[in-house]
């Protein structure tokens, strides 16, 4: 819902660029560089040449910083594509050892070099538009690389099928994605997933992200398993018999998010040791000898 001030803004800015006509209305359109090239450069060059690393004494994140180039000098000649350095630089063989962006990085695509050739043989103009740019590519949005949660299960899946009949436990794919890890499941037969199970699924451990075990026999000997289950991001022991001695076994799990020890004998000496994990957000201690029922007690996940 869009408040009366925002609407009230709105009103004003519209009526401020009916007085001034055409030239707030053409400054209100983006212009190309900011639209397209500036875009290719953040994507693929600022963190070497940036406010942080300055790579050659160039920095690429700002129309400024381009045009003053670099140490040896500018790297863009308005109109001149082939004369300059920038276009040089990106359209160089991958194995060239002066090609950027450097390091192995991904080479630009040609979309991405075409803006920028586009753009220099226009005079590497900062205020040009984009409409001034007809036959300009449209940038594709990054593709953002999801962050692995663990190693790929796929070439493990026979051995995973096979653990999962030997110990009658559920090893499910978090997602489509292999490297999004494993959930445990024991709900269709919780009694059967007992410290023993844990143990033997430590050939697998790394893949599981989630561990299910409420209402399981695990006790304080399965947690010994689990500490060395170093990709799990959460744990559910509701209703079992852990404690908090057996928890200490978890104080090496960096990664994990959060953990239900609802309706079990877990006291303050385990929520001393929960407090100690690095990536915990969230525990559920209901029911349990805690004097906490969650954590963290009073701020927001
Ligand atoms: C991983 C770091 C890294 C990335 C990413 C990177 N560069 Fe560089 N760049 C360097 C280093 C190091 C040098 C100095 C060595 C050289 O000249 O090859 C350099 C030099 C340059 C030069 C030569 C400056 C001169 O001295 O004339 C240009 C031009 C350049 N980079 C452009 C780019 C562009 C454009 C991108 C993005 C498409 C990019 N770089 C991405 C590390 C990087």
């Amino acid at each position: 819902m869009r408040s009366s001030l925002e609407l009230k803004e709105r009103r004003t800015w519209r009526w401020l660029l009916c007085l001034a006509g055409g030239s707030v209305a053409a400054a209100a359109e983006p212009t190309f560089y900011a639209a397209r090239v500036a875009p290719v450069l953040d994507r693929h060059c600022v963190v070497c040449h940036g406010p942080e690393k300055k790579k050659a004494g160039l920095r690429l994140d700002s129309f400024d910083h381009l045009m003053a180039g670099a140490e040896s000098g500018s790297i863009v000649k308005p109109g001149d594509v082939k004369g300059s350095e920038l276009h040089r630089r990106i359209t160089l063989p991958a194995t060239d050892e002066e090609v950027m962006p450097s390091d192995g990085k991904p080479s630009l695509s040609a979309d991405e070099i075409k803006i920028i050739a586009l753009w220099i043989e226009a005079g590497a103009s900062p205020t040009k538009s984009l409409a001034d740019f007809p036959t300009a590519p449209a940038l594709r949005p990054a593709r953002v690389a999801p962050v692995p949660l663990a190693p790929s299960w796929r070439e493990k899946a026979a051995e995973i099928a096979a653990l999962e009949k030997k110990f009658g436990v559920k090893l499910v794919p978090r997602s489509q994605v292999p490297t999004d890890g494993l959930v445990l499941r024991s709900a269709s037969a919780p009694q059967r997933c007992n410290d023993q199970v844990l143990a033997g699924l430590a050939p697998v451990a790394r893949f599981i992200v989630d561990a299910e075990l409420a209402r399981t026999p695990v006790t304080d000997a399965g947690l010994k398993a689990l500490g060395s289950w170093e990709n799990l991001r959460a744990i559910d022991l509701t209703r079992t018999k852990v404690t908090s001695a057996g928890l200490a076994a978890l104080s090496g799990l960096k990664h994990l998010e959060v953990i239900n020890l609802t309706d079990t004998a877990v006291d303050d000496a385990g929520v001393t040791t929960l407090r100690a994990l690095p990536g915990l957000k969230r525990a559920w201690l209901f029911g349990s000898k805690a004097t906490v029922t969650q954590y963290p007690v009073a701020t927001a996940p």
